[in-house]
């Protein structure tokens, strides 16, 4: 179970994203303080694209980050190169990467254009344990990322782990060339034992074609892991939902915009 896990509403999907940018904007300084770098896994799908443009545009936000102690990584990647339409770091680099300074860039991309997914999976591995298993950092059997950004599908996924999918079941690997079989094809992935190790994790879902879904994880079968999204508690870390009213549409509690605990 979640150290804590809240569900938070926002009028839309853009004060939805100013609050993760401003969160972003607000643990940066004090994770570098504490460690020296920042670590962030970027989520994959539409929903990000806001919020990558509020850290390229507004001006306090940008100035706030600590962009070159700040490595980024990502939750999931599709089996394409990065200038492919569907890439997720693609969408990264157009909305934000490539507004920066590359000087100050520390990006740590999936080499998702190699042929084979599987061998796209374990160089993401050796390029994460060569970062987290440093002599000066604790190598601790998985890598506590400061910040992991997830969305949700319609069918209850998260990241690229989808309902009924082999990563559910991994137990060592931090990334996997999961085959999806209502997809006929591999997306390389965190598995839960990563995201579950993240001290902060935001799930931003946004839009009325998710909520059914977000009734359905967060009353109907609240506090079970029927879902892959349900899956993801990180026992010492906070769980966040970012709702905007339309995926929150479908919920019977009064959407207030106050933040919910739901658990302790
Ligand atoms: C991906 C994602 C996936 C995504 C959800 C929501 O690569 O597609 O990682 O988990 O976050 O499917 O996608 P949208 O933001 O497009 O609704």
């Amino acid at each position: 179970m979640a150290d804590a896990e809240t569900i938070e509403f926002y009028a839309d999907a853009d004060a939805m994203s100013r609050e993760a940018a401003q969160r972003l904007a607000q643990l940066g300084p004090d994770a570098v303080a504490q460690r020296g770098v920042f670590t962030v896994a970027l989520s994959g799908g539409s929903t990000p694209r806001r919020l990558y443009h509020l850290l390229a545009n507004d001006p306090a936000l940008r100035s706030a980050i600590p962009w070159s102690h700040t490595h980024f990584f990502f939750g999931d990647e599709r089996p394409v190169p990065p200038d492919h339409p569907d890439s997720n770091y693609r969408l990264a680099n157009e909305n934000l990467f490539r507004h920066l300074d590359p000087s100050l860039l520390r990006v740590h991309r999936v080499p998702a254009e190699l042929p084979d997914a599987r061998e796209a999976a374990t160089c993401y591995e050796a390029d994460l344990r060569q970062f987290f298993q440093t002599p000066d950092r604790a190598a601790a059997r998985f890598p506590r990322l400061d910040l992991i950004f997830l969305g949700m599908g319609s069918d209850g996924h998260t990241a690229s782990l989808f309902p009924g999918s082999p990563a559910l079941q991994e137990t060592n690997r931090w990334i996997m060339a999961n085959w999806i079989e209502k997809l006929q094809t591999h997306r390389i992935t965190m598995t839960l034992p990563v995201l579950n190790a993240a001290s902060e994790v935001m799930l931003l879902v946004a839009g009325a074609d998710k909520a059914a879904m977000v009734a359905e994880v967060l009353e109907r079968t609240a506090g079970l892991t029927q879902y892959p999204v349900q899956m993801v508690r990180p026992p010492e870390g906070r769980k966040r939902w970012l709702l905007d009213q339309a995926a929150a549409s479908q919920l019977t509690r009064p959407m207030k915009t106050s933040k919910e605990t739901l658990w302790h």
